[in-house]
């Protein structure tokens, strides 16, 4: 069975993931693999169209593909993400129609589930038979019982592409739309006064597509000011490449391309500066531009930190979000992980221009009013799970190299861990070792519920 193995990862042959393939060539010798490095080598496979044929041809002849990537930024790293729009621009799509697929990722399973719904999507859309996915532990590899479970994964995707099992499909097919937004005649009675907040509008609308809806929404939003309100395109900007995945960062926070391109002095001295944040963008596939991943997965010389706590973030967005929740899922499971509170996403779906004005008009005045009030919500699992995970990992495994992160979460209180809540573990012990009794329990029984309320009911009365 001949078998492309599509990387992921910025490290290329250093790359970890490749590494759990090459692990699986090793054991599974009959079938040949070639491995095609696209993340590193994105550059060349977008300047030169025979380098990206030549990609193509080979998927062509493959039996299977094997997505293999790192996590990055709840998604894939962004020149994995560029490949996958070159795809569609080049038209190549039929090149991987009835392909069967397995998606191999590494992490610390941060959002791992929304990298792999991203994929799967994808191959959906491309017509594949997708198998399955498999989300390794970055290390599970050292693990004997780790490497058993995936040998039989990979067993059972090898026999499904053989036996040619059908796949079904999960994720709906996304319908397009080409209404075109007609923002109404400026009838705001009373202007939005900035109140001293910062508002910082940051977008990927790209050159000579100004009179898209996603321009025009900007404008509508920046009209409910009073004030002028910045504006900065990720397109005009130099931003050299992105993440390179090397880590220096973790020391310090010193990112390895500085004084090299704009990107570090825009978000430290714009991004970081503002109180309201609001992040335009136009859907591509099933995420935004790869351009605005460049943006995300480029921040992370900020590593664990998370740098813009207590902000208000807005989206202005055009494309199919309603139909792509798992985009959604991705920015509120990051915002909510690093405190900041999401505002709302204003899409241009509704096909009423009239109510697309409200909205964004709705979203500027709560933005302020929140920045105000200091509002931000409280996390639900997303938020709880996602520090937790930072949380653990930058105490253990992670201490090193991410010392910065280390020195940051002492400092601040984020190693909260269960154990450090002496008094209430204290009163467990005792209770459960009384409840080997039966009277005991039927004691407690009868007043357990009254007793859970109680604390609440007397903050009600005090307070
Ligand atoms: C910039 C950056 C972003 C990352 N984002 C995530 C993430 O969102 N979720 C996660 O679980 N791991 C994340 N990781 C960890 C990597 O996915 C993990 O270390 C992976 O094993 C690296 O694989 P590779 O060597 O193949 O690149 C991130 C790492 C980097 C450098």
């Amino acid at each position: 069975m001949k078998i492309i193995v599509l990387v992921g990862s910025p490290k290329g042959n250093q790359s970890i993931t490749k590494h759990y393939v090459l692990y699986l060539q090793k054991k599974f010798p009959e079938h040949d693999f070639l491995f095609q490095n696209i993340a590193q080598q994105i550059k060349r496979i977008e300047k030169s169209d025979e380098a990206f044929q030549e990609i193509i041809n080979k998927i062509r002849l493959s039996d299977a593909i094997i997505w293999a990537f790192p996590l990055y930024f709840l998604m894939v790293h962004a020149n994995y993400k560029r490949f996958i729009e070159l795809v569609y621009e080049r038209k190549a799509n039929g090149a991987f129609r009835e392909k069967y697929a397995l998606a191999i990722s590494t992490s610390i399973h941060f959002y791992d589930h929304t990298a792999h719904n991203y994929i799967h999507g994808i191959c959906d859309d491309l017509d594949m038979n997708y198998f399955g996915r498999y989300s390794a532990g970055m290390n599970d590899l050292m693990k004997e019982d780790k490497r058993e479970n995936f040998l039989k994964y990979a067993a059972q995707f090898f026999d499904s592409v053989e036996k040619k099992l059908p796949t079904s499909r999960f994720f709906p097919k996304i319908i397009q739309s080409n209404f075109e937004y007609l923002p109404g005649e400026s009838n705001i009675k009373e202007k939005i006064d900035l109140g001293g907040k910062k508002v910082l509008i940051v977008s990927d609308v790209e050159k000579g597509t100004k009179s898209l809806n996603l321009q025009k929404m900007i404008d509508k939003f920046k009209e409910s000011f009073s004030d002028e309100i910045e504006e900065i395109n990720l397109q005009d900007l130099n931003i050299k490449g992105s993440c390179l995945g090397c880590l220096q960062c973790a020391y310090d926070n010193q990112c390895s391309y500085i004084g090299k391109d704009d990107f570090i002095e825009f978000y430290d001295s714009k991004v970081k500066k503002a109180d309201i944040l609001i992040y335009a963008g136009t859907i591509k596939d099933r995420y935004l531009s790869s351009r605005w991943k460049m943006f995300f997965d480029r921040s992370f010389y900020n590593t664990h930190i998370p740098v813009l706590m207590g902000k208000q973030i807005g989206f202005i967005i055009s494309g199919p979000l309603l139909q792509i929740p798992n985009l959604r899922e991705i920015f509120l499971g990051w915002n909510e992980t690093t405190g900041i509170n999401s505002v709302d996403f204003v899409t241009d779906e509704s096909q009423n221009s009239e109510e697309i004005d409200g909205l964004l008009h709705a979203l500027a005045s709560k933005s302020i009013k929140l920045s105000e009030i200091g509002f931000i919500n409280e996390q639900t699992m997303r938020g709880v799970c996602g520090k937790n995970i930072f949380r653990d990992d930058i105490w253990g495994g992670l201490r090193f190299p991410f010392r910065a992160d280390y020195k940051f979460y002492k400092k601040h209180g984020f190693f909260d861990f269960p154990y450090k809540k002496r008094k209430s573990i204290f009163i467990s012990k005792i209770m459960l070792f009384l409840s080997r009794s039966k009277g005991f329990r039927k004691e407690v029984n009868s007043r357990m519920i009254s007793q859970m309320t109680g604390p609440i009911k007397k903050i009600i009365e005090e307070k």
